[in-house]
């Protein structure tokens, strides 16, 4: 028996059902999960239910994880908690830099583009939801691209573009981001093309992360980059998921963006745990554009 893997949208995004995490599976159906995850870009795995560990050793057989930032609750370990509330179950003080930091995710981004190596892929699993709110958002830069004229697309080769965790989280507020974030994460340059090692097709590296465009004029780098954006979020490249708990959610850093969507962080509690599977390699070395990652 294989999977059942259904489209979400006609342009991207798949539900992924027939296995279960918990009661183990074989290589053949990790081959096609991974196979799904490089067509479709994101894979809705539902009724998933697993603790840290459990979610831990089913990303390790899918990849490498990243260390968690810097400066982040749990800092170092193999566990992101997306929250608003601290390990000892009081909540955050909405107006701490945890909370700040966290909340700059309502921001159409990729994660770890910030890094000289940016992620490959993300599972989030929704531990507790709110009552009202807190919807992840997912927009295909693959459809983005492929939907621009042919000239637009040629203009693309060769970018290199900017990218500063300093720059996404200034969206919100200065604040969000502490002096020892900032010295720990320089500004690093990505190739703004990127071509999926499996199928070939090409995506854009932009979101909140981008500050600019290599060797461009403020205003020529902020016109193109809110192009690539808008041919990014339109509904078509779109795809918005309503949590449950026990839904796991895995994305292709290369090839969409996604947000978090605000909830009610005074009243309510919002818990989801994220793995990072991490690239391969920069994406830009010594200036030079590095060939698919
Ligand atoms: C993330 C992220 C958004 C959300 O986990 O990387 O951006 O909805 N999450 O929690
Ligand atoms: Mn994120």
């Amino acid at each position: 028996m294989g999977l059942t893997v259904e489209p979400l949208t006609p342009a991207f995004g798949a539900r992924v059902s027939g296995f279960s995490i918990r009661g183990g599976f074989d290589d053949r159906v990790l081959a096609e999960i991974e196979a799904a995850f490089e067509e479709y870009s994101v894979l809705y795995f539902p009724s998933q239910p697993v603790d840290d560990d459990e979610q831990i050793s089913f990303s390790e057989r899918l990849g490498v994880l990243e260390g968690t930032l810097p400066g982040a609750v749990g800092a170092g370990t193999k566990v992101a908690r997306i929250t608003n509330v601290m390990p000892d179950g009081t909540l955050k003080d909405p107006n701490g830099q945890q909370a700040l930091f966290t909340r700059a995710n309502i921001f159409w981004h990729t994660d770890s583009s910030f890094k000289p190596v940016p992620a490959k892929a993300s599972l989030l699993s929704a531990r507790r939801i709110p009552n009202a709110g807190g919807d992840t958002e997912f927009a295909s830069t693959r459809a983005a691209y492929e939907s621009l004229p042919p000239s637009t697309q040629a203009r693309l080769e060769g970018l290199i573009v900017i990218h500063d965790i300093a720059h996404s989280r200034a969206m919100l507020t200065p604040e969000a981001l502490s002096a020892e974030q900032r010295a720990a994460m320089p500004p690093v340059e990505q190739s703004l093309l990127r071509a999926n090692p499996v199928n070939g097709r090409k995506s854009l590296l932009i979101g909140s992360h981008t500050a600019r465009i290599k060797g461009w004029s403020e205003a020529d780098s902020k016109a193109l980059l809110e192009e690539l954006m808008a041919a990014t979020i339109r509904p078509e490249h779109t795809y918005r998921h309503k949590w449950t708990v026990g839904d796991i959610v895995m994305w292709d850093n290369r090839a969409v963006l996604h947000r978090g969507h605000e909830y009610d962080e005074i009243n309510d509690r919002r818990l989801m745990i994220r793995t990072t599977l991490a690239g391969y390699g920069p994406t830009v070395v010594d200036g030079a554009i590095q060939a698919e990652l």
